[in-house]
């Protein structure tokens, strides 16, 4: 069932289908935070009210023109001036595939180039989402460039079902990237990815284990004053098992509870994100908004079958 559902976040004539219904739409409005970006605005205004950090997304990946690579990229710099201006809590994360890495490697340095600019001019820090493996290895080589561009304001995502996180993981801790860690969102092979779930959890574990020493070695630094910028962990899952190892790492390294970062998704377990922020520590909120919702909502109803039968039964109950 997931393998299909990843199948069909990347089918045109799916999308064609899927957009058109209301049902969907309003099936997807449970995690995306609107088509604009003052709705997007509204909904981090609310979180932080709750203590709850955020770190936005406009919605788009895969852009197959320049013209478009450097739209999203204008969308991207307005929308730092409005968390500038509007005082709210919030970084921004972004694909790289949006702003032209399918195109030319080139294109899509100078929009980063560009966004990073505008992040330290608003104080702001960008993290680099992780795509699917085919793009690994560029999005970690733009990562590098950017950083020997003088550009401190940015962090990147691993992924612990891939087998080459581990060493990527221990190399970026060297030269002290803020790592956010995922389990995966896109179907791999298992020449390259655990097909097991409790290995993927596994790996979770070690390589957040990693994390935490890692952060150590650098002395625990912890978010800045305004929370937008993150420490080095950034530990991203809805998984009770995982974040409670992540808690006794952090407990049993000394690291302080403002060291570490617990992420989740939008419109994900409130109750756990509300729990953290009452025991203590840092929990940022992944705000996704825009037009372009149909492939994250297609890899959310993919992580848990439940969704796709709650989606379809609404469909059918129409
Ligand atoms: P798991 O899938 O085991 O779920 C644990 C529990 O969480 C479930 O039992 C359920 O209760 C709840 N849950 C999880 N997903 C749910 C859903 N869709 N709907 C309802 N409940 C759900 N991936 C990637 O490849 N690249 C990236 O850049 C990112 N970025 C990212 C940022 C942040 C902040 C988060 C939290 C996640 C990502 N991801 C990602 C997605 C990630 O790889 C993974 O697919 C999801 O987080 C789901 O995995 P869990 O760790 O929650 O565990």
């Amino acid at each position: 069932m997931r393998a299909f559902i990843i199948f069909l976040s990347r089918a045109a004539w799916a999308q064609r289908l899927v957009t058109h219904w209301g049902i969907a739409r309003r099936a997807a409005s449970r995690f995306i935070a609107g088509e604009s970006g003052e709705e997007a605005i509204r909904v981090i205004q609310h979180l932080n009210e709750a203590g709850i950090l955020a770190t936005l997304d406009h919605l788009g990946e895969n852009t197959s023109t320049a013209a478009e690579a450097r739209q999203a990229t204008d969308e991207i710099l307005q929308m730092l001036d409005r968390i500038r201006a509007s005082g709210v809590r919030s970084n921004m994360s972004i694909k790289l595939s949006q702003i032209g890495l399918l195109l030319d490697a080139g294109l899509c340095q100078d929009n980063l180039q560009r966004i990073l600019q505008k992040a330290r001019q608003t104080q702001n820090f960008i993290r680099i989402d992780m795509e699917d493996s085919s793009l690994t290895e560029k999005t970690l080589a733009c990562l590098r460039w950017a950083r020997t561009q003088g550009f401190e304001n940015v962090g990147i995502v691993l992924q612990s079902y891939l087998h080459r996180s581990q060493n990527d993981i221990q190399e970026l801790i060297t030269e002290g990237v803020p790592v956010r860690l995922v389990k995966g969102a896109y179907r791999e092979p298992a020449e390259i990815a655990y097909p097991d779930k409790a290995d993927v959890d596994q790996a979770f574990d070690r390589l957040a284990g990693l994390l935490i020493a890692g952060a150590k070695q650098h002395a625990n630094p912890t978010a800045n004053e305004n929370g937008l910028v993150p420490p080095i962990p950034a530990i991203a899952t809805h998984d009770p098992k995982r974040i409670q190892t992540a808690r006794d790492l952090q407990v049993q390294y000394g690291l302080p509870k403002q060291a570490i970062e617990f992420q989740m998704l939008y419109g994900i377990r409130r109750d756990l994100q509300e729990a953290l922020v009452g025991a203590g520590f840092p929990v940022r909120v992944y705000v996704p908004y825009g037009t372009h919702w149909y492939p994250y909502f297609m890899r959310r109803l993919a992580e848990r079958p439940a969704n796709m039968w709650f989606f379809i039964s609404n469909f059918f109950r129409r």
